[in-house]
């Protein structure tokens, strides 16, 4: 069996062969595919990426309709239950697991770089009282790029590892800080004596005790949930943050481009409005009718459906278990009642069997997250915590693959050419562009 694809141009009877690698065709291939000398050739059309391969990588492994989710080949399930998130992260950079020395190593590097400039801190004091605080991360990774300015120098491995570091480092620090200052709260600096979850749970709830001291159930659930949400593929913020990246943009404004990628609420925002929805449906009973309304057209179940996965999404299974543990200590966050029956009905009706819809990631997260202490506008800053990780893995990846340039898709072009030019006192009134 020859792995080519043959096609013929019923347009002009030629037959082409291309190469099938790793189940693709290059794009590029279809150039060859012409009328004539004066013809551009045959491009594909894909509009959001929906059968597109972008680029080759050695990061995340994901087969949506098994729903297997792997990093670095390893099970999300085997890492969530072994591994710390600093673990994880040095797994998803470096390709390897790290030893005992080189974990204690990277733990300290990172914990070394959680301070923020006081300009940062200041920065974020400016911002109104009731500011968004994912708007906030994302305005403040921005404003990191005037702080480093030799982060521009990308081409550098050890000044790219170096800003990686900080950008990790700091990104518990900012979410914090956007928390704290919703609430009115002052800012608590980093201790560099706690692990990076317990730091994180001090920098948003200490209050006078003179050492912060997590409950280690939280922490571990903390952590478990940054595990999951580390890394996960060509999604839209990581496809944003190639995509910026690959104009060699500095790692901090790609950071934030990325985040602001995933601030909508139909990649990590829906954490935030799975809430919402569970508010709105307020009871138990109400699930079934708010299930129908979803079928007739009125709004989506947040917090369920996938591009990818057609199948249960791994990250909910550990999800729910996480909660249970969580709600050992916290007590039962009552919106999972709601939730487990939403599922229930969901997962029996012919609309969403049909459509492959599941419960994804970010359907139990927010419960948990509740139960924590969290407000729904802060679910996407967590969620934006250990995204991080991926983020900077891929565009590691994507500086030194030989093949990536500056991103650049291609358009089909509907709209009018050559139009005749009317001088603006002959032109009719067209009605649109003013309210
Ligand atoms: C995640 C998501 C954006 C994927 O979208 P997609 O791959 O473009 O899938 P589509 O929007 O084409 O959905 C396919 C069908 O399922 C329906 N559908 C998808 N998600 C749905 C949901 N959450 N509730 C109800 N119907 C849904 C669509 O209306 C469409 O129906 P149709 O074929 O009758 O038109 C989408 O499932 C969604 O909006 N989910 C809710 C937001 C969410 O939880 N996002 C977090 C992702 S981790």
């Amino acid at each position: 069996m020859a792995d080519t694809l043959t096609v013929t141009d019923d347009r002009t009877k030629k037959s082409y062969s291309f190469p099938i690698t790793d189940g693709t065709v290059r794009a590029m291939d279809l150039r060859q595919i012409k009328t004539g000398a004066e013809d551009f050739g045959v491009m594909t059309y894909d509009p959001a990426f929906m059968n597109t391969a972008s680029c080759q990588s050695k990061i995340t492994f994901i087969d949506g309709d098994r729903g297997i989710l792997e990093y670095r080949g390893y099970p999300i399930e085997v890492l969530a239950e072994h591994c710390t998130f600093l673990e994880v992260a040095y797994l998803l950079l470096f390709g390897e697991l790290p030893n005992e020395t080189e974990l204690k190593n990277w733990v300290s590097e990172i914990t070394h770089h959680t301070m923020l400039h006081e300009t940062t801190k200041k920065f974020m004091e400016g911002f109104r009282y009731d500011a968004h605080p994912m708007a906030m991360l994302v305005s403040t990774v921005a404003a990191l790029s005037t702080v480093y300015p030799e982060a521009r120098n990308i081409h550098d491995a050890s000044n790219r590892l170096h800003q990686i570091k900080r950008l990790i480092g700091k990104m518990p620090s900012i979410a914090a800080m956007s928390y704290r200052h919703n609430l009115g709260f002052p800012y608590v600096y980093p201790d560099n004596d706690l692990t990076y979850p317990e730091n994180f749970m001090n920098m948003l709830w200490k209050m006078v005790e003179p050492k912060y001291v997590a409950n280690p159930v939280l922490a571990r659930a903390i952590d478990i949930l940054f595990i999951l949400h580390a890394d996960h593929e060509q999604n839209c913020s990581t496809s944003t943050m190639r995509a910026v990246g690959s104009s060699h943009a500095d790692p901090y404004l790609a950071t934030a481009a990325a985040a602001a990628a995933l601030s909508g609420p139909l990649h990590g925002g829906a954490n935030e409005e799975v809430l919402k929805m569970l508010d709105e449906i307020g009871c138990k009973e109400n699930v079934a009718s708010y299930v129908r309304k979803v079928k007739e057209g009125h709004g989506k179940l947040m917090g369920f459906g996938h591009r990818v996965y057609k199948n249960y999404d791994p990250r909910a299974k550990i999800i729910k278990w996480t909660a249970e543990q969580v709600f050992a200590v916290t007590g039962r966050n009552p919106k999972l009642d709601i939730a487990l029956e939403l599922e229930r009905i969901a997962l029996e009706d012919d609309y969403f069997v049909k459509r492959k819809l599941y419960p994804n990631v970010d359907f139990y997260s927010g419960i948990i997250y509740q139960a924590v202490g969290f407000k729904p506008e802060m679910f996407t800053v967590l969620f934006a915590i250990p995204r991080t990780v991926g983020w900077l893995a891929q565009w590691q990846e994507m500086l030194t693959d030989p093949e990536q340039k500056i991103a650049r898709p291609r358009q089909v072009y509907t709209g009018e050419r050559a139009r005749q030019f009317v001088p603006r006192e002959k032109r009719t009134p067209v009605g649109v562009g003013i309210g």
